[in-house]
């Protein structure tokens, strides 16, 4: 049965557990503005046929000059923690040498703001927008991203370090890696396995590093936030399970293998080791640094099936088809905005086996989850609260099952500049009306605000 309430609350859950709104910089914040540096996603988006309308993250929501109504905002949902991200760029324009003070003295405030508010600051370093110095360098291709991001991470953490309840240095690191190299889907766009293989392993590597220079610092509660799909063979023939099977190792288990164990799955390696950098062996153990918490962020699930062979250019005989071999079929399932299937027990799954074949006892939380929405101001937003609903539902069956999670976190507190798809797919609980900017809570705001009061109304 559709809902129109939040069928969960605070007393449902452990007295420590967090719930939390996420955003990040480039989508909310306005980046033309404040001395900020040109990123790869301001390239991007200004190259026809990348992204939708050809639209940028210059203006977006304005977060910059709106942060206080904007924290006001999740401290009236009652919510305990605010993922947010920082941009490399308004903090150090040129991506290396000096800092923009504007930069720091915003997320200064920032965080400042949020405490004044009761609100728990979790920081993610690198949410996407690469300076476009270091883009030009050829980025994530680079190997020396690791220590110039291990920088970065040292200037902003030793102005904001001190105040931030957690931090983790790459949101998902294989949309920076694999949708950004291999799909081309993100900025810089390239359709390419030697670059995509080179980027799979250097954002390993800066992960690693940030998290020995904030250690180094005396910085606690440090995490790595990575991004799973549930990945279903379109039949039970073999070819299919593989199929389905690769898409879950270089999605799922290439950056959990690598952080938690020091090791690559083997299957993905199999094709990947010919396009890898000389000596990665060597940087295992900088990748494999001990992290107090695992992220997961999780929305949906792939129907995987073995890609289509092609025909030859005379359409003799088939070609082969390169590895990996597959590709994504259409599904069954309903689906929100995205196009993305609605799979819960996906959630469960990931929670399950993060926690029996890597993390332990290790706390874990859903670092992203939720879906978007048409545009309809103060319309319906069942589907919303549906989805919040059996997915939180899907979270407490992994906790029945032993699960140490500890939190779970919307996206995202409010529309937002959803990359490659422009503004037009909506994740917020709260409406932006990208002319006046103008912010309005949607009823699932106000379900989530009456599901988290103290004192239930
Ligand atoms: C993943 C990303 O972290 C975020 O930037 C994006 O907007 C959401 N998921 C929705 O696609």
């Amino acid at each position: 049965m559709p809902q129109t309430d939040l069928t969960f609350n605070r007393a449902d859950f452990p007295d420590d557990f967090l719930f939390g709104v996420a955003t990040s910089a480039y989508q909310i914040e306005g980046h033309a503005q404040g001395g900020a540096g040109t990123t790869h996603w301001d390239s991007f988006a200004a190259t026809p046929g990348n992204v939708v309308r050809a639209e940028d993250g210059a203006r977006a929501c304005d977060h910059l000059n709106r942060w206080e109504g904007d924290l006001d905002l999740i401290r009236d949902a009652g919510v305990d923690v605010y993922r947010f991200s920082a941009s490399w760029a308004r903090v150090m324009p040129e991506g290396r040498g000096a800092a923009n003070p504007e930069g720091l003295d915003f997320y200064d405030r920032l965080v400042d703001g949020m405490l004044a508010r009761g609100i728990k600051p979790a920081l993610t370093l690198y949410h996407w927008e690469l300076p476009s110095p270091l883009a030009d360098l050829g980025g994530w291709r680079n190997r020396d991203m690791a220590g110039w991001f291990a920088d970065y991470t040292e200037t902003l953490c030793a102005r904001i370090g001190d105040r931030l309840w957690s931090a983790a240095p790459v949101n998902e690191p294989w949309c920076v890696a694999w949708l950004s190299h291999f799909y081309g889907h993100h900025a810089p766009g390239m359709r390419d396995i030697r670059a995509a293989a080179r980027a799979m392993h250097h954002v390993g590597l800066a992960h690693g590093r940030a998290i020995q220079a904030m250690r180094a610092q005396g910085m606690g509660n440090l995490g790595a936030v990575c991004n799973f799909e549930y990945a279903s063979p379109v039949d039970g023939t073999p070819e299919a399970i593989k199929a389905a099977e690769l898409y879950d190792g270089i999605y799922n288990r290439w950056f959990l293998g690598a952080m938690f164990k020091g090791e690559y799955p083997a299957d993905v390696l199999e094709g990947l080791a010919p396009h890898m950098p000389q000596g990665w062996q060597d940087d295992m153990a900088t990748i494999k640094q001990p992290v107090d918490w695992l992220g997961l962020n999780y929305y949906t699930r792939k129907v995987i099936g073995p890609a289509a062979a092609e025909a030859d250019v005379d359409g003799s005989s088939p070609a082969a088809t390169p590895w990996p071999h597959h590709e994504e079929r259409p599904g069954p399932l309903p689906k929100t905005q995205m196009g993305w299937e609605i799979f819960p027990q996906g959630l469960t799954h990931f929670l399950t086996f993060a926690r029996d074949n890597y993390t332990g006892d290790l706390p874990l939380y859903v670092t992203e989850n939720g879906m978007a929405n048409p545009d309809v101001i103060g319309a319906d937003d069942t589907a919303r609260i549906d989805y919040l609903n059996n997915h939180v539902a899907a979270a407490q069956d992994a906790m029945a099952q032993g699960v140490p999670l500890k939190g779970y976190f919307i996206w995202s507190l409010m529309d937002n500049y959803e990359w490659s798809l422009g503004y037009e797919k909506r994740f917020g609980l709260v409406h932006v009306d990208f002319d006046s900017l103008q912010r309005t809570p949607k009823a699932s705001y106000h379900a989530l605000a009456r599901a988290l009061a103290r004192t239930p109304a």
